[in-house]
């Protein structure tokens, strides 16, 4: 199977690569089960300061991110794999990125990621292609660049093969495995004992069942107590 090819359109490669090249999302690439590839919109950008970006029409505060560059970008990025791209926008006025998202996305031959920045995008940037907008969060960051990376570092563990047990990412919260959402159980390593807080009993106890049983009812209390919205 081809590994999954993702490309993230920004104005700080740097920025997005220097994460790129650290733990999961690096040994997923090492493992042959991702490609990423990164550009620089500024690169198609016309003039010798090769502006991406221009006052908006109408007035008020900021600047917005020219069409011309972003297309030929885009376009450009599109050729370069005949694959069909999911095309993600990042954006505050997306819809909220999850753990389901992430595994849809996952499944995904090819993604497309452009990040926006300034006071975000002309309109018919978001009009010109067919994008699935998304946002990380109720807040607004300076720019998509952060976006991008939180939803490639959540889709990569979960491509087959690059967590140590496939199963731990079923396991972790808002889990995918048979028990639905839940918040994750505690864990414990050793000491048995640190000051004075020790490990429960049925962990230590080698009782394979039990602790599935204690396991999921830690959860169910967990997700009760701090997410009842997940349940
Ligand atoms: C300063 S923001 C622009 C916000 C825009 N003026 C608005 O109110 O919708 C610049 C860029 O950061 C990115 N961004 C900011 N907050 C984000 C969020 N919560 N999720 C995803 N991307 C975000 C987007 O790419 C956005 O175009």
């Amino acid at each position: 199977m081809k590994p999954l090819r993702i490309d993230i359109l920004t104005l700080f490669p740097g920025l997005v690569s220097a994460v790129l090249e650290e733990s999961i999302p690096r040994i997923a690439r090492e493992k042959g089960v991702v490609e990423y590839h990164l550009t620089n919109f500024r690169d198609f950008a016309q003039g010798v300061h090769q502006a991406v970006d221009d006052r908006p029409y109408g007035g008020g505060a900021g600047m917005v991110l020219k069409p011309e560059p972003v297309f030929k970008a885009v376009r450009h990025v599109l050729a370069a794999d005949d694959r069909p791209a999911h095309m993600v926008l990042l954006t505050p006025q997306g819809r909220r990125f999850d753990q389901q998202t992430a595994l849809d996305l996952s499944g995904k031959q090819r993604l497309l990621m452009l990040c926006g920045r300034y006071e975000g995008y002309d309109e018919r940037i978001r009009q010109g292609f067919g994008w699935d907008e998304i946002s990380i969060g109720d807040y607004v960051l300076s720019g998509g660049e952060l976006g991008a990376l939180v939803i490639t570092d959540a889709v990569v563990r979960l491509l087959p093969g690059v967590l140590g047990r496939d199963e731990s990412a079923q396991e972790d919260s808002f889990g995918l495995g048979q028990h639905g959402k839940l918040l994750e159980y505690p864990h414990y390593t050793r000491p048995v004992e640190f000051e004075g807080m020790t490990v429960p009993q049925v962990l230590q106890s080698g009782h394979h069942a039990e602790i599935a049983k204690w396991r999921l009812e830690q959860a169910r209390k967990r997700t009760q107590e701090r997410r009842p919205d997940l349940l």
